[in-house]
């Protein structure tokens, strides 16, 4: 067990090579913060995050993976994850979240955010600080060589203080030169997270997806991505990938101009 996480343990040059993805990956992020507006069509921001990665001469990952199409997932108000980029314009009340991952010298980072379109809900608003919040307290929360259940304890306790829900069916997930690998790391507490640990030097992303209604999903059978709620409840998300240093956890996707811890919604 141990020995299958020391593996994934990444020496310094390696985790420069995380640090360059991360780094270029929120600048790409902050690119397109801008741009995020009532009027613009998800596969207009879809076409942005592709031009700003192939121009700077990196490799959009979700492009092509899995047979997915397109440079990045929107996902819109009862949207989970794994939005497609399309015809649809945003308009006034949406949330909407933008799931970046990006390859740089064959390292990954990944990241998300929600952003509030126009004068959201209440419930819209509260959803989308419950998912950030609860990212980061699961963040704040870990120590080298603690287990991935930390994370899920943190989530579900965050998610529970507002009525809201944690979905199961998709969770974050170890990265480095592939895009998802070991270990699983689930938002909410199971045995398998128990036993495993965040060793110093490991790469993982924290995205808990949190449902304002109940925790069931509902995967779209044409298009075999988009995943909704089952209720059709609104669900928010936020991402980071981080990287476990002798210290504690160093978040690589910091953006210049993104939300901070405390953030106010
Ligand atoms: N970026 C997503 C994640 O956080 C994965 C998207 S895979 C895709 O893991 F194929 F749907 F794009
Ligand atoms: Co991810
Ligand atoms: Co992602």
């Amino acid at each position: 067990m141990l020995q299958n996480l020391r593996k994934l343990q990444l020496s310094e040059v390696q985790r420069q090579g995380m640090r360059a993805a991360g780094q270029f990956n929120a600048q790409l992020m902050d690119y397109i913060r801008g741009f995020i507006q009532p009027g613009i069509t998800t596969g207009e921001i879809d076409r942005l995050v592709h031009e700003y990665t192939i121009s700077h001469k990196h490799t959009p990952a979700t492009l092509g993976y899995l047979g997915y199409s397109k440079s990045c997932c929107t996902s819109v108000n009862d949207v989970i994850c794994h939005g497609i980029p399309g015809p649809y314009a945003l308009k006034d009340g949406d949330i909407i979240n933008v799931d970046i991952t990006s390859i740089v010298d064959g390292w990954h980072g990944d990241q998300s955010e929600t952003f509030l379109i126009g004068s959201v809900s209440d419930k819209a608003r509260a959803v989308t600080q419950c998912a950030f919040d609860a990212m980061h307290r699961a963040i704040a929360a870990l120590t080298p060589g603690c287990t991935v259940s930390v994370i899920g304890e943190n989530v579900v306790a965050e998610a529970d203080k507002y009525g809201f829900t944690v979905v199961r069916e998709y969770v974050g997930h170890g990265l480095g030169r592939r895009f998802h690998q070991y270990p699983n790391v689930p938002h909410f507490p199971d045995r398998k997270s128990r036993q495993d640990h965040l060793l110093p030097g490991m790469c993982f992303t924290v995205e808990p997806m949190i449902n304002a209604g109940a925790r069931f999903t509902k995967p779209d059978t044409t298009d075999n991505w988009t995943v909704r709620t089952r209720d059709g409840s609104l669900s928010a998300q936020f991402e980071h990938t981080i990287l476990m240093t002798e210290n504690g956890p160093e978040i690589l996707t910091t953006c210049a101009n993104g939300p901070k811890i405390g953030h106010r919604f």
